[in-house]
């Protein structure tokens, strides 16, 4: 088969709730992060016979079976040897989603090579067995918020719901610093789980209410209430053993430096901390944060918006 060079792009993500309880079967918020980014290139290379991961993830055994995969998972494609050149501005490690970004971008890259629409429908089942292939048994929220690059209310074995705030959110992410394999942290959650399963039905109930009510407050534009279930889930987080005394602290001080609400996010045991604030921070609220500790750093300001239109 003959063909062209291709770029495809996919955007990270953070959990506003639910994420470890969305495991098992609890509903969770997710909303794209746009600024953060990964890229895809794949160019036709005839002195190959296969793929071979070019640039920032060159000898990556995992990316590199996540390439073999999808390359022998998409029917009639004939496409020989080629270059696959990933760059990406997503921490890796650090609950963005940077492991469903290059899922789903290389599957947008395979699907257009295939003259396939690369729809969210399209990518999504794809996307999620090279996510397996990353995480062990994950959920599905991050491809699935990735595919679709919206704000939306999922749940695993039923359709993505997307939600259209009803207002302006401020959102920061902030790096901890602090690294954590999300396997290991859902692994530690799953051995916690099967000791005592009483108290963990209790924490998912407790997280499945918030994530309603969450839910009800972006529609509503009640950043205050979003700010509450936030602080509640971040307490449901540490209860789980997956926040970190230096997670806590950074969240502990967004609170009182004015934040509406602060919570770990993705898979924990490091990475970020997500924070709400009641309109864009001053620099000298960033500053408190990043004086937690060192290597905290403040991410660009998310405004979750309705940008259906
Ligand atoms: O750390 P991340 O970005 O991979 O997020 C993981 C989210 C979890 O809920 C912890 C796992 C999952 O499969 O949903």
């Amino acid at each position: 088969m003959i063909w062209d060079e291709i770029e495809t792009r996919a955007c990270g993500k953070a959990i506003l709730l639910g994420e470890h309880a969305v495991v098992y079967g609890v509903p969770a918020i997710a909303a794209p992060i746009t600024s953060l980014e990964l890229r895809v290139r794949v160019r036709p290379n005839p002195n190959e016979s296969e793929p071979r991961l070019r640039g920032l993830l060159e000898g990556d055994a995992l990316a590199d079976e996540m390439v073999r995969h999808a390359w022998s998972h998409v029917p009639g494609l004939a496409l020989g040897g080629a270059d696959v050149l990933v760059e990406s501005s997503i921490p890796p490690g650090g609950g963005l989603g940077s492991s469903a970004a290059l899922s789903v971008a290389l599957v947008r890259a395979l699907l257009a090579l295939g003259r396939r629409e690369p729809s969210a429908e399209a990518v999504n089942p794809l996307a999620y067995e090279l996510e397996s292939l990353a995480h062990g048994l994950p959920s599905g929220v991050d491809n699935t918020v990735i595919a679709w690059q919206r704000p939306l209310r999922f749940q695993h074995g039923t359709e993505p719901r997307p939600i259209r705030p009803g207002g302006v959110f401020h959102l920061q992410l902030v790096d901890s610093g602090e690294r954590a394999a999300t396997k290991e942290v859902v692994a530690g959650v799953r051995q916690r789980y099967e000791r005592d399963q009483a108290m963990y039905l209790a924490i998912f109930g407790a997280i499945t209410a918030l994530v309603d009510s969450a839910e009800a407050a972006l529609l509503a534009g009640d950043a205050p209430a979003l700010g509450r279930a936030f602080d509640e889930n971040h307490q449901r987080l540490q209860t789980m053993g997956v926040s970190t005394p230096r997670l806590d602290a950074l969240c502990e001080r967004a609170r009182q430096l004015g934040a509406l609400g602060a919570k770990v996010t993705g898979g924990g045991g490091g990475g970020h901390a997500i924070v709400l604030w009641p309109r864009e921070p001053t620099d000298e609220q960033q500053r408190g944060l990043e004086d937690v500790a060192s290597g905290v750093v403040c991410r660009p300001v998310t405004q979750l918006a309705d940008e259906s239109d």
